[in-house]
């Protein structure tokens, strides 16, 4: 990677002193002597776009990455003319631009700096392939933070970190290892414990240093493409992720089974072997709901065949694993083998639909079929296509859902690992090299998926995952973190990355558990497990050449304990849907860390292990082996053990114990943690009554649980279930209103309260007004109640 200096020393180029302002609504342009524009948009009074232009000329506006829902709208917008500079105030900050130099000056409305040029924008033209080589810089201030990014593997914090946005297939890569997977060039960057983030939408290769190379600047550029990017002010980080996620979208919901835990190896072939696993899952009673099938059941690894001597009757089969609440996923790729007499080859040729190199021929690049060539995703009659391919997998065969991988794309026996540079794309119209679409090209391909299983699959949810991201991916699918290690580093990784991931406005996420290459052992599969069940995405998958990676492979003591904590998912899935129904409606990530949570508290600027689940659960893996126990820091707030009801007081680290069959996990006081009686499978048994646990707290608590039919599209039209509790507890007395919103019918009408911490002995319970019973609500001691209807308050007095 060059470095800045050397970057510098090239001939760079600088805007001068602004000749021209005109504004047009919410569009401000400025015009410099030497021929640059920035155009500065206001889309909300926090959220500000920067655009550059030189030679007087935009690109034509286009972005893959951003949302076609997003909300705009301000209060107010302001520009004064004055020396040496222009002032543009909303209603939350104000720009100032240098009449000079075109440097930009971010403040709040009391003037503090939040975020200000050091150098701005400059640009140096790219000799080899025409354009520019954008860039910026901004100062870094001491004590300033960095989160975000996607899924790098390095620590929460990225300060001091040097890292690159270009899709790679990265077997095996390591901690800090650059780049991976996905390219999401966001960051939150946390002043004096103010947020704001940067979203800098350009496809191209991208790169960011965050104070590596000079200790008091921050600078990001691309290889090519506008310097174009997003500014969100907080000041809280939930302000910032939520108007990112915002800009660049959310999925719908997903079928509920599809938060259930989901079993894969590389692969599970004859039919026979895929019956033999789900079987065992039955046996042993270990809940799943998915299995998968990775690339051998195609004939000679043709996408949309099936291998006939291994799988002879793909229907059948998926119809019986169906009735045991197997739901099936199949992989696609996106290299097509060459060869005549394959129907998909043939109407890709006969359509042009195939990319070519600059000079004319194909694009060809070795993948586990031999030789193939790749469909151009960045074309819609391509996507469209290539959507219809699934008609048959998932509308006659019943596949529930489809897994795309090698979609950066990965390439084989070349050292680039991808396409050659100059294969040209359509990019929607705007036809470039792919340099420019490498980074979206996975993401084109999984949003074609997306669209044909969403149309075939109808009137349930589709199901998508993918490999390849850029920003905005997470509309159409899952993702999970691509070819992981079985070692205790990689459980840190995994840890982070989905940290990093959530941050990033992708919750949707999960690693291979256990780890894809090499094998664990016992001890750290169970671990794996005890992290991943609080993952949005949950998956055991293998590469399979190392020995097997099933919950029962490593002996009776640790299926025991990977039994029990997939039942703990299975058991919090009422709560793990209100968090994605929060995720989609406010942006709100599924996980948070800590410096989310609270970034107020300096020591959480640091910590990358603890995180919280949801809104109310807080999980702090262990992470080597041997451990009994580990240091964990306690956030602001009161937390209950899961395990044993002791109250923690945050602000403190402290030893806490973890043998083995346990994860260190609290519960926030005041929080009421819906649960579902344990299932094999989503939808085995009917659900007759809601279990909550409520955990004391003097004060006010809210909680929430989310349902529908789990499946469907009726939730748009209103039949959902929300309902809205709100705890308020004193030395005496326990009250918890309930308010009701949608038109669903849950299919219980029983509320078992679960007590944990109350200071005093119920003397009265009263529901809704009236004084009942013992009897009638089954008070058991001091620990639950069961009552019976829909109420709209429960109010327990002390003796
Ligand atoms: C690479 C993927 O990352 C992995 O999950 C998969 O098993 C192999 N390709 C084989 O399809």
């Amino acid at each position: 990677m060059i470095t800045n200096t050397e970057i510098e020393k090239r001939g760079n180029q600088h805007p001068n002193h602004i000749v021209d302002f005109k504004q047009e609504n919410r569009k401000l342009l400025f015009t410099t002597q030497n021929g640059v524009i920035l155009e500065v948009s206001i889309l909300r009074d926090s959220v500000v776009r920067f655009r550059y232009a030189t030679e007087h000329v935009f690109e034509p506006d286009f972005s893959y990455a951003i949302s076609d829902d997003v909300n705009t709208g301000f209060n107010q917008l302001e520009v004064q003319d004055e020396i040496p500079e222009y002032v543009v105030t909303t209603n939350k900050i104000k720009i100032y631009i240098n009449k000079s130099n075109l440097k930009v000056q971010i403040t709040d409305l009391e003037d503090n700096v939040l975020n200000e040029d050091e150098l701005g924008f400059h640009w140096e033209e790219n000799y080899d392939f025409g354009g520019n080589v954008v860039k910026m810089s901004k100062i870094c201030h001491s004590g300033e933070s960095y989160y975000g990014m996607g899924d790098k593997a390095s620590h929460t914090n990225l300060k001091g970190k040097r890292l690159n946005n270009w899709v790679t297939d990265s077997y095996a890569y390591g901690k800090d290892q650059e780049p991976l997977y996905k390219a999401i060039p966001f960051y939150v960057g946390l002043k004096e414990s103010v947020a704001y983030g940067i979203f800098f939408d350009n496809s191209f290769s991208t790169y960011f240093d965050f104070a590596n190379e000079k200790r008091n600047v921050t600078s990001f550029w691309a290889d090519g493409g506008e310097m174009n990017y997003y500014f969100f002010y907080g000041p809280k980080m939930s302000q910032v992720v939520e108007a990112y996620t915002d800009l660049t979208g959310v999925p719908e919901l997903p079928p509920l089974w599809a938060l259930g835990f989901h079993q894969s190896k590389w692969s599970y072939y004859p039919e026979r072997n895929v019956k033999k696993i789900a079987a065992t899952f039955r046996k042993l009673n270990i809940p799943c709901d998915a299995i998968y099938l990775d690339i051998d059941y195609m004939e000679g690894f043709r996408c949309f065949t099936w291998n006939n001597r291994y799988f002879p009757n793909p229907k059948k089969m998926v119809q019986e694993l169906e009735k045991d609440g197997f739901k099936v996923v199949t992989m696609i790729d996106p290299g097509i083998k060459i060869d005549r007499d394959y129907w998909v080859y043939q109407q890709a040729m006969d359509n042009g639909f195939f990319c070519r190199r600059a000079d004319g021929p194909h694009f060809k690049g070795k993948v586990w079929p031999g030789e193939c060539k790749f469909p151009d995703f960045t074309n819609p009659e391509v996507r469209e296509w290539w959507a219809g391919l699934y008609k048959e997998m998932i509308a006659e065969i019943g596949v529930r859902g489809v897994w795309n991988d090698m979609n950066e794309p990965a390439i084989m026996e070349v050292p680039s690992k991808t396409a050659n540079l100059d294969v040209r794309h359509d990019y929607d119209g705007h036809p470039c090299s792919h340099r420019k679409a490498h980074n979206v090209y996975g993401m084109q391909m999984v949003r074609a998926t997306y669209e044909g299983i969403k149309k075939y699959t109808f009137p349930r949810r589709p199901f998508v995952l993918t490999r390849a991201a850029y920003s905005g991916t997470q509309r159409y699918c899952a993702t999970w973190t691509g070819d992981n290690v079985a070692t205790w580093e990689h459980l840190w990784i995994a840890n982070v990355q989905m940290q990093r991931m959530c941050m990033s406005g992708y919750s949707f996420v999960g690693s291979d558990i256990g780890g894809f290459a090499e094998q664990p052992n016992g001890e750290l599969f169970a671990r794996w497990v005890q992290l991943a069940i609080f993952h949005p995405f949950c998956r055991v998958h293998s590469s399979g050449d190392h020995g097997d990676q099933e919950p029962w492979s490593f002996g009776e003591e640790i299926t025991n304990i990977v039994r029990k904590y997939i039942e703990l998912r299975y058991q919090l899935l009422p709560y793990l849907y209100t968090m994605f129904y929060k995720y989609i409606n406010n942006g709100m990530p599924m996980l948070q860390s800590l410096v989310f949570y609270d970034q107020e508290d300096t020591q959480t600027h640091f910590r990358t292990d603890e995180f919280l689940f949801g809104e109310h659960m807080l999980v702090c893996p262990v992470q080597e082996p041997n451990a009994q126990g580990r240091r964990m820091y306690f956030p602001r707030g009161n937390w209950y053990s899961y395990w044993t009801d002791e109250v923690i007081e945050g602000g403190v680290e402290r030893w806490v114990p973890a043998e083995i069959y346990k994860i260190p996990l609290y519960v926030k006081e005041g929080a009421m943690i819906p649960k579902y009686p344990v299932q094999q499978y989503v939808g085995e048994k009917e659900i007759k009554e809601l279990r909550i646990d409520v955990y004391y707290k003097e004060g006010i608590e809210n909680s929430s649980v989310y349902e529908d039919q789990q499946d469907g599209y009726d939730y748009k039209k209103g039949r959902f279930s929300l309902r809205k509790f709100r705890l308020r507890g004193k030395e005496n007395e326990l009250i918890i209103q309930q308010f009701k919103d949608g038109n669903f019918t849950t299919s219980y009408n029983t509320f078992k309260l679960n007590f944990h911490g109350l200071p005093f002995t119920i003397g009265t319970v009263e529901v809704d007004n009236e004084e009942v019973d013992f009897s009638e609500i089954k008070l058991n001691g001091n620990n639950s109640i069961e009552v019976t209807k829909d109420f709209t308050e429960l109010h327990l007095i002390g003796k």
